[in-house]
């Protein structure tokens, strides 16, 4: 009987289109179970999305739709890109699918009946006009009122239900103690360890009722359950756990390995496995937490607009181009930084050169010296084949570990050895040498046949990787028959049939030009920061109370088609002033002494300004470029008498200057040349 291997994915959000860091985490867990299915076992292969949650609630709020059709749109995207990548996931689960709704019902009910989950209180700061609970620090942040609406809260407490988390956590110590494989890699152990679960866990509150948009409580349904409770028990749902054909849970669960970015696996080596343990059902064997994809080594993020968008990336370079990019680039356990230049570098020399080259090369020769058929291999020389051989020989091995360690990239970096061997190998052999020479014939005939054979391996190994370029190869090496297409059939050396004919075919990448091509990406991110910046000066308007343009739910697709650049607008020239004019402005130096995050916005700084003896309140839509250790301290050129506003619930008190570039998007604050009293007048 086959052995059998549940692989998962994170379900990702429908909150936004998928982007390259959901994509590279989906094609390396990909790989993984296409290595799986390749070396016999049976494969369940799952991702999905999670669609629940008050994000979802709001986005499609701002959208002008349901919640529902938000979802459905997005989720589409993502259905859409993991076809164009060539996924190979046995399930899709989204978690407004009536059967998983269902399962999460089934299992907190469970869990309520046993006891493990209990009704009690949540106390906290209660907005009752926002409908919304606020913490100890949200509150101080926002001066003591609700950080939404700016009014008064009171003490208030609700009634919530309550996961026992603190009655299973000496017993998930103990777990992950005994078992060294499972959280990986095990640095991600110790962090659990010693940051959570060591120091006492409380019990976690598990449902919420500011909010419609989840499943509800089964038996009170003034609550929808917590979206991470929901969204881990998709892992279950999707196998038909708890229903009547329990047919898929009963062959793969439990699963072999949780692919989730790091972080994410709190939830999922806390939460989940005290949710199993409390369920009588056995833990996942293994949960690996990846690394994650930077951009310019910076975290990618919509509103700085450095997101990278897969759509784009292969619908110019190609499927394989871009998976082998995420695959070989990037050991998977930790950050890697996306950068156009090494990707335009890796399709060149990776692909085109060795690859590519190996492949026609050693086709044309076999075209040129023997009429297009392979022939027997004839004379041998160790010394210049064992280093081909023996790369040959290891690989499968090695492959095996690797895709067992949950490292793709080092699988790779095997096949990729081998292709450098084989380059090496026509160098040191010199094949247009001995085909000047007729007693070099069998020689000849030794060389032409390792490097085919080679190449069939190279092959086969690589279809988890590149599933669109092994079929490419084999067709040009004459591989027909289905027997010299298996993992099985490149364990052994000499599958490669003497009298096959080759076919040259088209080039496997063609080269790029790197000049073109990062002209081509470079624009591609300048307009992305163009958009977003745009987007940013939106929400800004919003925040201040303007009424909002409608924000359209994104196309499951980004558009590669270019808006028109704002920029362009805020340079044209403004109209010439009097002095007069100018003299209205009083401008002022002050002097930062805190800074901090507003909470309940992604763009603004709450920063505490010191003018002489006036303390002033000043927000500020710095946060994406400025960190709060930059300016604390600094003097900064306040507007001093600009009419004041209130933002996030929040009174601005002025406006800080800053010099913003056009390209790029980067917004500096300005200072003053040299220290100078706070509360200077700038004249
Ligand atoms: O967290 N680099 O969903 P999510 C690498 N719904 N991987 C990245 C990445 C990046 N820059 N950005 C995203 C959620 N990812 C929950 C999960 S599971 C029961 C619920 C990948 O849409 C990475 O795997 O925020 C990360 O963990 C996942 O997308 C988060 O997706």
């Amino acid at each position: 009987m086959k052995e059998k291997y549940y692989i998962t994915t994170p379900i990702y959000y429908p909150s936004a289109n998928p982007h390259i860091g959901h994509t590279y985490c989906t094609v390396n867990t990909d790989a993984l179970a296409r290595f799986k299915r390749m070396t016999g076992h049976e494969v369940f292969f799952l991702t999905g999305t999670d669609e629940h949650g008050q994000k979802i609630e709001r986005k499609a709020e701002e959208a002008g739709c349901t919640p529902q059709e938000y979802a459905d749109r997005i989720t589409e995207g993502f259905k859409r890109l993991w076809e164009l990548m060539d996924v190979s996931n046995d399930g899709f689960i989204r978690t407004t699918d009536k059967r998983h709704m269902e399962c999460v019902q089934l299992v907190f009910r469970k869990l309520y009946e046993q006891g493990d989950i209990y009704k009690s209180e949540y106390s906290g700061h209660y907005c009752a006009q926002c409908e919304a609970f606020w913490t100890e620090t949200q509150l101080k942040e926002a001066g003591g009122v609700c950080p939404d609406c700016g009014r008064k809260t009171e003490l208030a407490r609700e009634e919530a239900y309550f996961l026992r988390v603190s009655k299973y956590a000496p017993r998930l110590i103990e777990h992950i103690r005994q078992n060294p494989d499972f959280i990986q890699p095990v640095s991600r152990a110790n962090e659990m360890l010693n940051n959570f679960l060591l120091p006492g866990c409380e019990d976690l509150c598990v449902t919420r009722s500011t909010f419609k948009w989840g499943v509800p409580v089964p038996f009170d349904e003034k609550h929808v359950i917590y979206v991470w409770v929901d969204a881990l028990v998709n892992y279950l749902s999707a196998i038909g756990y708890g229903t009547d054909d329990d047919s898929l849970y009963k062959k793969f669960w439990p699963a072999d390995v949780h692919i989730v970015g790091k972080e994410i696996i709190r939830f999922h080596t806390i939460i989940w496995p005290i949710m199993l343990m409390a369920l009588g059902l056995p833990l996942p064997k293994r949960i690996y937490g990846h690394g994650w994809l930077l951009f310019d080594g910076d975290k990618m993020s919509k509103s700085k607009g450095n997101v990278v968008d897969p759509f784009i990336l292969v619908e110019r370079y190609g499927v394989d181009a871009i998976r082998y990019f995420l695959l070989s680039e990037f050991p998977f356990g930790n950050d890697g930084n996306f950068d156009n230049a090494t990707l335009i570098t890796r399709i060149n020399s990776d692909l085109a050169n060795d690859l590519g080259n190996l492949l026609s090369r050693t086709v044309a020769m076999v075209g040129k010296y023997r009429g297009g058929v392979l022939p027997a291999p004839g004379e041998a020389v160790p010394d210049e084949d064992e280093p081909v051989l023996e790369l040959l020989r290891g690989l499968c091995p090695a492959m095996e570990k690797a895709m067992d360690e949950i490292h793709p990239h080092i699988a790779l970096a095997q096949i990729r050895r081998l292709i450098g061997a084989c380059n090496k190998y026509i160098d040191v052999t010199a094949p247009w040498v001995l085909a000047k020479d007729e007693a070099k014939k069998a020689r000849l005939d030794t060389v032409l046949y390792n490097l085919a054979e080679a190449l069939r391996v190279v092959a086969v190994a690589i279809e988890p990787f590149m599933p669109n370029t092994t079929p490419r190869i084999l067709e040009q090496l004459g591989v027909e028959d289905d027997a010299l297409k298996t993992y099985d059939s490149i364990k052994e050396f000499g599958g490669m049939r003497p009298g096959t004919e080759l076919r040259k075919g088209e080039a496997l990448f063609p080269r790029i030009d790197p000049k073109a091509e990062m002209e081509f990406l470079d624009n591609m991110v300048e307009e992305q920061r163009r958009k977003a910046a745009a987007m940013r000066a939106a929400e800004e308007a919003k925040e201040a109370g303007e009424k909002p343009e409608p924000e359209a739910a994104p196309a499951p697709e980004a558009a590669p088609t270019p808006e028109a650049a704002p920029a362009e607008a805020e340079k044209e020239q403004k109209p010439i002033i009097t002095y007069d004019d100018f003299a209205k402005l009083d401008l002022r130096v002050g002097r930062v002494i805190d800074c901090v995050e507003v909470k309940k916005s992604k763009h603004l700084y709450n920063i505490t300004l010191e003018l002489g003896s006036e303390r002033r309140t000043v927000l500020s839509s710095i946060k994406d470029w400025v960190s709060p250790s930059d300016i604390i301290g600094r003097n900064v050129v306040m507007v001093y008498n600009l009419a004041p506003r209130k933002m996030c619930g929040i009174e601005s008190q002025g406006m800080i200057l800053a010099a913003s570039t056009e390209g790029d998007g980067d917004v500096v604050p300005l200072t003053t040349l040299k220290d100078i009293p706070s509360g200077s007048l700038i004249r």
